[in-house]
């Protein structure tokens, strides 16, 4: 029998989810995404998620990745989303509106861990790997010897007086129009900060422009290795789905 849990990735723009196989970190449904077109408060996504849960007929754990500080299940900050999701134990209230079991962690800290997992295999030669989703935000994780430290914020690291991800996140590309050798040149500066603050030995680039990785990869000058992700997409729900495997 196939082992299957359903994860959740918890957006800026989307909630997505999918039952995922955590042995093999395969999608053993397909992928349902529920786009959010204004920064929705905590009984809304919670909503949502319940919508997919019911919409692939599925009962069993639920693991949900979250773009902010979640500290043994509660919200400890919210940065894209809606102001009133910090202070809510958001396990507790996946459980209260579908009768399962849930957990949740970091987005950046599922991501990293599925890719780590089931994407770069040569990742685990590395002693420190730094670990960046590129989205709406930059979400960060760190692995020591293949194991995470959890809940790092590099994206609110602070580059000529603002924080990285509102200087050189995919969302800022868009919205400010900068080419790929403009955008390189920022995310170089921020690498940079990250390259000091942290001496990685492999730096790995998810979230969605890690598909255009050869059109801006010569414009990163940095000491370090940088690498494109290999699962991109669906890092974040593959991870969550892993979390509450082994949390639940
Ligand atoms: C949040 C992080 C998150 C990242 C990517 C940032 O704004 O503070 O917690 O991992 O966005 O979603």
């Amino acid at each position: 029998m196939v082992n299957t849990t359903l994860g959740i990735d918890i957006g800026g723009s989307a909630v997505k989810g999918a039952l995922v196989n955590t042995d093999t970190g395969e999608l053993a449904s397909e992928r349902i995404r529920k786009v959010t077109r204004e920064p929705l408060k905590p009984k809304e996504i919670v909503g949502l998620i319940a919508t997919i849960q019911k919409e692939l007929k599925y009962t069993g754990p639920i693991g949900a990745g979250f773009p902010g500080i979640i500290r043994h299940g509660i919200v400890c900050s919210s940065a894209n989303l809606h102001k009133n999701w910090v202070g809510e134990d958001l396990p507790a209230l996946i459980r209260a509106k579908t009768g399962q079991q849930a957990s949740a962690i970091n987005d950046a800290d599922a991501a990293g861990l599925a890719e780590m997992r089931f994407g770069i295999q040569e990742a685990h030669n590395y002693h420190v790997v730094l670990f960046l989703t590129i989205g709406t935000g930059i979400g960060s994780a760190i692995f020591l010897d293949g194991k995470l430290l959890p809940n790092t914020e590099f994206g609110h690291i602070e580059i000529r007086g603002k924080d990285a991800e509102y200087r050189a996140s995919a969302a800022i590309k868009r919205i400010e129009k900068l080419s790929w050798k403009a955008w390189g040149e920022r995310f170089t500066e921020v690498l940079k900060k990250y390259e000091f603050l942290c001496s990685p030995d492999l730096i790995i680039l998810g979230g969605g422009v890690s598909a255009r990785f050869d059109a801006f990869s010569k414009y990163l000058k940095v000491d370090t290795k940088v690498v494109p992700a290999k699962l991109q997409n669906l890092a974040g729900i593959i991870g969550a789905a892993m979390a509450a495997k082994e949390s639940l």
